[in-house]
C-alpha cells in the first residue's frame, strides 16, 4: 500500500516539476506537507485497500489544488484564495504571531534599556541601535534589500545579502571560545557568550526554532535543550526524549517552527527521532538505517541523512509524513560531512570521512539534484566534522582538521557552484562549531 501511494505521489510530483517556471515553491512545500498529513491521517484508519485508494484520490486533490498544482499551476496568482496564500509578511504588525513575538521582544529591551539610560543621549542612541540589531532578527523585517545610501527605486526587490554583511556567531566546543567571524572573512573578533559550563556546546547539535538559536544535548549533558538569549545559553526545563550525547543532529523543519533531532551515540538511540516545537518534545519516525554522524538536512523540503559513522554505509533516507524513505545511495560510504540543503531543493553534502579509504578526509561537493548524486566542485582542503550554514548565495563551512573557514559561492539565479574560497581559518581544531547567523558586534 505504501508502494501505491509513492507511485502516486510520484505521479503527483512528476506533474509538478514540469512546472518550474511556479513562482511559489515554498508554499507548494507547504502545502504538500499538509496534504501528507491528512493522507497519513487518513490511511491510519484504513482497513482495505479502496479506503486506501480513496486516501490516495484526496492527497492527489489536495496536491492539485496546492499553489503550483495542477489546479493552481502559476501559484497564488491563479488561487489567491487558497489559505496558504495569504501573505505571511502582509500586515505582519497584525497577523503575524511570530513578528509579533519578536517585535514585543525587541520593544521591552528597548524600553528597558531606555530607562536604565543615565542622561547621556549616547546611551540612548545605542539603545536604539541594539533595538534595530534586534528587528533585524525577526521575520518579516525586510533586511536583506540593498542597504546602499541612493535614495533609489521604491521597488523592495530582494537580494541576497552580501558577504559583507554576513556576521556568523561561532560558538566551540569551549564556549570562551566563541568568536563572530564576517562572511568576507575581513574580521573575526572573539565574543562573549554565558554558559552554564565552559563545554556546554561540546558536541551538541544546533538549529533555529523560531528565529531564535537552540542546541541540543551533547556531551556535558545529553538531554538539555538550551536557547540563546541575549548572549546567553539558558537551558531550558524540556528535555529531549532520548539521551544525544554525541553523533546526532539537529534541523529547523516547518519554516523554522520546529526542530527534528535524530540520531545518537550507541544502541537503539542511533535510530530515534523526536520534534521540538519550542515548548514539547515528541518521538517521531524511525528511519530504516543508522545515520551517526550522517546529518541532517532538507532535500525537496524533507529531512535527509546520508551515511553512519558506524556502519561506514552510504544509504541515504529521507522523511516525510508517512515515514522514512530510501532514496539513492551516496557513491561513497561516508560520515562526518555537512548536509545543507539550497533553496533549489536539492541537498550539498560537503567534506566528509570517506570509509571506502579507510575513512581519510574527502574534499568533494556533492549535490543531490533530481535524484542523483554529483561532484559538483573541491573543497580548497579536505575536511570532516565541520559545520556549514547557508547564507545570502554562499554556504560557510567551518572546517575542523584544517581548520579553514571556506565559502562556497552560488550563482544568484541559477544557484549554480561558482567559487570556493578560504576566507580564514578557525582559531583552533573547534568540531561542529555551532553557527548562528546575527548581526555585528553581537555579544562582542
Ligand atoms: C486528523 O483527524 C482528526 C480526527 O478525525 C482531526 O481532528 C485532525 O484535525 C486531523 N488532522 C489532519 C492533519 O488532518
Ligand atoms: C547594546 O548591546 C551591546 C551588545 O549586546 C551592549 O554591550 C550594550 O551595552 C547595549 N547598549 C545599551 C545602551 O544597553
Ligand atoms: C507544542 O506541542 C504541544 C503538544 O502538542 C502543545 O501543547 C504546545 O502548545 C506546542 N507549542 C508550540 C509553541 O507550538
Ligand atoms: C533555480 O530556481 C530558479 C527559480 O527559482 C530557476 O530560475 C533556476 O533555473 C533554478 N536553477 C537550477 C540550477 O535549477
Amino acid at each position: 500500500m505504501r508502494f501505491l501511494l509513492i507511485i502516486l505521489i510520484n505521479l503527483a510530483q512528476a506533474s509538478l516539476r514540469q512546472r518550474d517556471s511556479c513562482n511559489d515553491q515554498e508554499i507548494n512545500n507547504d502545502c504538500s506537507a499538509v496534504c501528507d498529513a491528512e493522507y497519513f491521517n487518513c490511511s491510519k484508519n484504513c482497513e482495505n485497500s479502496d479506503c486506501l485508494r480513496k486516501c490516495a484520490e484526496e492527497v492527489i486533490a489536495c496536491e492539485n489544488s496546492c499553489p503550483c498544482g495542477a489546479d493552481c499551476p502559476t501559484g497564488c496568482v491563479d488561487c489567491p484564495e487558497h489559505p496558504l496564500c495569504a501573505d505571511e509578511c502582509e500586515d505582519a504588525q497584525l497577523n503575524n504571531n511570530d513578528y509579533q513575538i519578536c517585535l514585543n521582544a525587541a520593544i521591552y529591551e528597548l524600553d528597558f534599556c531606555l530607562k536604565t539610560c543615565p542622561p547621556e543621549i549616547g546611551c540612548h542612541n545605542s539603545c536604539y541601535e541594539n533595538y534595530t540589531q534586534m528587528l533585524f532578527l525577526c521575520p518579516c523585517i525586510e533586511q536583506q534589500t540593498t542597504t546602499t545610501t541612493e535614495i533609489s527605486t521604491t521597488t523592495t526587490q530582494i537580494t541576497p545579502i552580501e558577504p559583507s554583511d554576513v556576521f556568523i556567531l561561532v560558538i566551540p566546543y569551549l564556549v570562551d571560545k566563541s568568536y563572530l567571524q564576517s562572511g568576507d572573512g575581513s574580521s573575526q573578533i572573539s565574543a562573549t557568550i554565558n554558559a552554564p559550563d565552559n563545554n556546554y556546546a561540546d558536541d551538541a547539535a544546533h538549529a533555529l526554532v523560531n528565529g531564535k538559536l537552540h542546541i541540543f544535548g551533547g556531551y556535558y549533558d545529553g538531554t538539555k535543550i538550551a536557547r540563546l538569549d541575549d548572549c546567553t545559553l539558558n537551558e531550558l526545563t524540556v528535555r529531549l526524549n532520548e539521551e544525544r550525547r554525541s553523533g546526532h543532529a539537529a534541523l529547523s523543519i516547518e519554516n523554522g517552527k520546529k526542530v527534528l533531532i535524530c540520531f545518537g551515540p550507541y544502541g537503539d538511540i542511533h535510530k530515534t527521532c523526536e520534534i521540538f516545537n519550542g515548548s514539547t518534545t515528541v518521538s517521531t519516525f524511525a528511519p530504516d538505517w543508522t545515520h551517526k554522524y550522517g546529518g541532517l538536512g532538507l532535500y525537496k523540503n524533507q529531512p535527509t541523512s546520508v551515511g553512519c559513522y558506524e556502519e561506514e554505509h552510504q544509504k541515504a533516507e529521507t522523511l516525510s509524513a508517512t515515514g522514512w524513505t530510501a532514496i539513492p545511495d551516496h557513491p561513497k560510504r561516508i560520515s562526518g560531512h555537512s548536509l545543507v540543503g539550497l533553496e533549489n531543493q536539492s541537498l550539498l553534502l560537503i567534506g566528509g570521512e570517506d570509509w571506502g579509504y579507510g575513512g581519510v578526509d574527502q574534499s568533494g561537493i556533492w549535490q543531490l539534484k533530481d535524484e542523483n548524486w554529483n561532484k559538483i566542485g573541491e573543497l580548497l582542503q579536505a575536511d570532516r566534522s565541520g559545520s556549514a550554514i547557508y547564507i545570502g548565495r554562499s554556504v560557510y563551512y567551518f572546517g575542523y582538521e584544517s581548520k579553514a573557514i571556506q565559502r562556497l559561492d552560488f550563482n544568484e539565479e541559477t544557484e549554480d557552484l561558482q567559487n570556493v574560497a578560504q576566507i580564514r581559518n578557525q582559531p583552533a581544531d573547534y568540531y561542529y562549531p555551532v553557527l548562528f547567523q546575527t548581526v555585528p558586534n553581537y555579544c562582542i
